[in-house]
């Protein structure tokens, strides 16, 4: 049920274009995932995600297990049925979530912290981890992994790599439903080179049928994160996807197609909306500036979306002003959008076999802050 395909390699740089078919549909690559966390993209429905073309969502163990619980959402039918979208779905393991939380305690076999609601002690290991994302029923389920922290020393992240290894080989025992749901593999190490490709190797050995750069997107900047990319790549097999995790703005994600990174995930197009930040070909926009009282333009004049080809900036200034939450669902739709048009562009160009020249023109005119 699970195949990936390489369809072309761009011929000055490590750009792929992939195609990878799950149970619940064909995701061509490179494709940015939106993030539904709680089993929704804040401000907008199903149908609004599928018109902005979007091929596949995130959705989260970690929260779903605390509310409303995998219970609940299996005898609804799974993840699909119970918030009705019918394309594939991508859970992370919450091996994130949970090593973000200030009062977790770390052990060998998982981590143990308090809901943040109800104050109950609650375990999560790989084992549980697998088990949650079995229940929800996610074409694509995320090895349960310890991100390493950043700043983090060789010493800890030598021995923090082995416990995810350790915890990927659990997870993969543990697996239900290898068949219908794809486990895939997720790569740490902090920006050290030979733990990174330590860990690529022995995650290979395993057999995932896909594997993610994790620990990225913690604050270490572009420059470190596109080292950190170089450095794991060429340690991961070429013919299985790619997923480049938590990241992140525009530029950071064109240099990552270009440096063989296939999917990847952030919450950036979604939050940002909410606080009238929104993309445009011209770089970033913010609507609450006063200069767009009178400003009758769409929010992006290239842009295809339900928000830009009916509405102006001057409305969507109007509705952050007047506090309405249309504001946050129109400005959601148009940088959903935004994102999964940058990656069209970009799959377009690997297969002209021109991506260096795509990314420079991109770049270009994002940065140029020419209004
Ligand atoms: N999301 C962003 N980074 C990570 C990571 O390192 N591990 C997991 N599980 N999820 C992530
Ligand atoms: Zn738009």
């Amino acid at each position: 049920m699970f195949h990936f395909t390489l369809l072309a390699q761009d011929p000055q740089t490590r750009a792929r274009r992939g195609r990878l078919e799950t149970p619940h549909g064909t995701i061509e690559t490179p494709i940015f995932m939106p993030v539904g966390t709680h089993g929704a993209l804040k401000a907008m429905t199903p149908a609004q995600v599928e018109e902005t073309q979007a091929q596949i969502i995130l959705s989260n163990t970690y929260h779903l297990h605390l509310k409303p619980g995998e219970a609940l959402i299996k005898k609804a039918g799974g993840l699909h049925r119970f918030m009705n979208w019918e394309r594939p779905i991508l859970t992370d393991s919450g091996g994130f979530q949970v090593f973000s939380l200030p009062n977790k305690k770390i052990g060998e076999d998982g981590v143990h912290f308090r809901h943040e609601g109800t104050g109950d002690e609650i375990f999560l290991g790989p084992k549980e981890a697998m088990q949650i994302q079995n229940d929800l029923g996610s074409d694509i389920m995320m090895a349960f992994d310890e991100c390493i922290p950043y700043p983090a020393t060789y010493d800890y992240s030598a021995k923090s790599i082995n416990k995810t290894l350790r915890w990927a080989e659990i997870c993969l025992q543990h697996h239900q439903r290898p068949d219908e749901q794809a486990l895939f593999g997720i790569v740490q190490g902090s920006v050290y080179p030979d733990l990174r490709r330590q860990c690529a190797k022995q995650l290979a050995a395993l057999g995932f049928p896909g594997y993610a750069i994790g620990g990225v997107s913690v604050g270490e900047g572009l420059e470190l994160l596109k080292k950190v990319v170089d450095d794991t790549e060429p340690h991961m097999p070429q013919h299985k996807p790619r997923y480049l995790m938590g990241v992140g703005l525009p530029e950071d994600i064109l240099e990552s197609i270009e440096r063989g990174m296939d999917m990847f995930d952030c919450v950036i197009p979604t939050r940002y909306a909410r606080s009238a930040t929104l993309f445009t070909r011209r770089g970033k926009i913010r609507l609450t500036n006063r200069n767009f009282r009178r400003d009758f333009f769409p929010v992006d004049p290239s842009c295809d979306c339900y928000c830009c080809t009916n509405f102006s900036r001057a409305y969507l200034h109007h509705l952050f002003n007047a506090n309405e939450i249309l504001s946050a669902t129109l400005s959601a739709i148009h940088n959903v959008r935004f994102y999964l048009n940058m990656v069209a562009q970009a799959r377009t160009a690997i297969e002209a076999g021109d991506f260096a020249a795509f990314k420079a023109d991109f770049l270009g005119e994002y940065f140029s802050s020419g209004k």
